[in-house]
């Protein structure tokens, strides 16, 4: 298996000159385009690592699927879809033309930028940092690992430029979509986006989802079965955006991709995997990233369908 994951790795590595970093967030464009590492985390417990697995990288959206995990525990599911829906968007994850066009102005999912910061201001909590509270402390329970916190430079960079999702929430304010201050929410937003991990973080977070909702470490239920089932539907369906319908063919698993280079999958009652691949393609996915989940899946036999 670690000859695997070291092929994976290897065959793959070229891909990152295929990509780029994310520059739109000024403090992205320093990470490492070469960059690449993959970790698996068994629901037996044993790990397994390979690459560049040590690099640390701000999680992104990666984020929108604990912020969706929190919402529907706070909420239900009746609440939470009454706000969002569950559509895949074939549009970019920071589009807002749809919110517009569509009569209900409900963001179509909840991984597109729009509909998780309608997600973020659905989590318990009276303010922004309690609402960060409680998605930081799901996101340190799901890796197992206490010390997980925001990157600052990240963080000033994303509210500084990020503009398009400043217009995103006014206008999602503006439709009834969001509960409280809307730059309190966007705030918790940015904040989501900047914490800083590592593929093992990340592969154990899958890892809970792997397992139906229960840490395999400690045999603790964080959330229930129907909780996981939405999620991994809305991962198989959004979780790479405009290019999800060719990476269930290619790769087959439900997955979450960020544009700090992470795709974070779940091989169901099996395993949580994560890659890291800052360059990305031109739908905001690590390039190389996705390519090492395709021979894993095929190795592997991973795929669900
Ligand atoms: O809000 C943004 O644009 C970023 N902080 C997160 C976007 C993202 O990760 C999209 N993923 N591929």
């Amino acid at each position: 298996m670690q000859k695997i994951l070291q092929e994976a790795i290897d065959n793959n590595r070229h891909w990152t000159a295929h990509g780029a970093v994310a520059s739109y967030i000024p403090e992205l464009a320093k990470e490492n385009p070469d960059a690449l590492g993959v970790c698996i985390y068994n629901i037996d417990n044993t790990t397994l690592c390979a690459g560049d697995s040590h690099t640390k990288f701000t999680i992104q959206s990666v984020s929108k699927v604990v912020t969706l995990i929190c919402a529907l525990i706070d909420k239900g599911k009746e609440t939470v879809f009454s706000s969002v829906g569950m559509e895949p968007s074939a549009d970019p994850f920071n589009s807002m033309v749809k919110l517009e066009t569509r009569e209900s102005h409900k963001p179509l999912n909840p991984f597109i930028n729009a509909g998780a910061i309608v997600c973020t201001s659905m989590v318990q909590g009276d303010n922004g940092i309690e609402k960060f509270n409680r998605i930081h402390n799901m996101i340190k329970i799901m890796a197992d690992n206490p010390a997980i916190d925001i990157n600052q430079s990240v963080y000033r960079s994303e509210k500084l430029t990020g503009n398009t999702n400043r217009a995103i929430a006014y206008y999602l304010k503006g439709a009834g979509l969001i509960e409280k201050d809307v730059e309190d929410v966007l705030d918790t937003y940015f904040k989501l986006c900047s914490i800083e991990v590592t593929a093992l973080d990340v592969a154990k977070m899958a890892s809970v989802v792997a397992n139906n909702g229960i840490t395999p470490w400690s045999n603790e239920r964080l959330m229930s079965i129907e909780i996981c089932r939405i999620v991994k539907a809305i991962m198989t369906t959004c979780g790479l955006y405009d290019s999800s319908g060719q990476f269930s063919v290619e790769v087959g698993l439900p997955s979450k991709s960020g544009v700090g280079g992470c795709i974070m999958a779940v091989a169901p009652q099996n395993m949580g995997i994560a890659v890291i691949g800052p360059a990305l393609d031109s739908h905001g996915n690590s390039m190389a990233g996705k390519k090492v989940l395709e021979y894993l899946s095929n190795e592997l036999n991973l795929s669900i369908f």
